[in-house]
């Protein structure tokens, strides 16, 4: 079935080429606001978004990528990037112990995060791109982050300067099961 936040869905593509042109302070605070509407675990709501719209700063940020990161010129061409960072041992952790098998739930909860980003961005007419692979320690100095905190992902947002076709997508056949795998 096909509605309005299915085209959405579907429509969002990774920007990595913005134009010239700052956001609307309403734009962006509608897209933190997706932030802040996102499912958590327990509600703990670990994210910290740090925006990140200084030159000096963002080529900071983009020297803790590899410069054959397909993302590397976003991280100084998109008038805004946002630093997502974590608590670390609240989300998957009750009474001060880790809950499951995985030592930390916040890059589960920082992904939904993301995703809201991504498409709220997408719906008011922006563009962004998940940047994952960098230097994540060096992303925590440059942007002052206390202990106990991690920088998990940064997302250069802003009016995007190309339209890219979809890559391919696997089938749900393909990955869908029936009660066992
Ligand atoms: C967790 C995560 C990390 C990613 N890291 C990078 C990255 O470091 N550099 C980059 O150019 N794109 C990165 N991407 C974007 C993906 O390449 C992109 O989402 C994928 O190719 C599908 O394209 P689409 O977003 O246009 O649908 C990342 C995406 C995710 C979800």
């Amino acid at each position: 079935m096909e509605n309005e936040l299915m085209r959405v869905l579907k429509t969002r593509r990774s920007i990595r080429r913005f134009k010239d042109q700052p956001i609307e302070a309403d734009k962006l605070a509608t897209v933190l606001d997706a932030v802040r509407w996102s499912p958590s675990w327990a509600n703990t709501q670990c994210w910290e978004i740090i925006v990140v719209t200084d030159m000096a700063q963002k080529e900071k940020l983009q020297a803790t990528l590899a410069p054959k990161n397909p993302a590397t010129k976003a991280m100084v061409g998109a008038p805004a990037v946002l630093v997502v960072c974590g608590k670390e041992h609240a989300a998957g952790w009750y009474d001060g112990k880790q809950a499951t098998r995985f030592p930390d739930w916040l890059m589960f909860d920082l992904g939904i995060a993301s995703q809201s980003i991504g498409l709220a961005a997408h719906s008011l007419g922006l563009g962004t791109v998940i940047v994952g692979l960098f230097d994540q320690a060096g992303a925590d100095a440059v942007v002052g982050l206390p202990a106990g905190y991690q920088v998990v992902a940064m997302i250069p947002i802003g009016y995007p300067d190309n339209d890219p076709s979809a890559p391919k997508r696997r089938e749900v056949s393909d990955f869908s099961h029936q009660n066992t795998f």
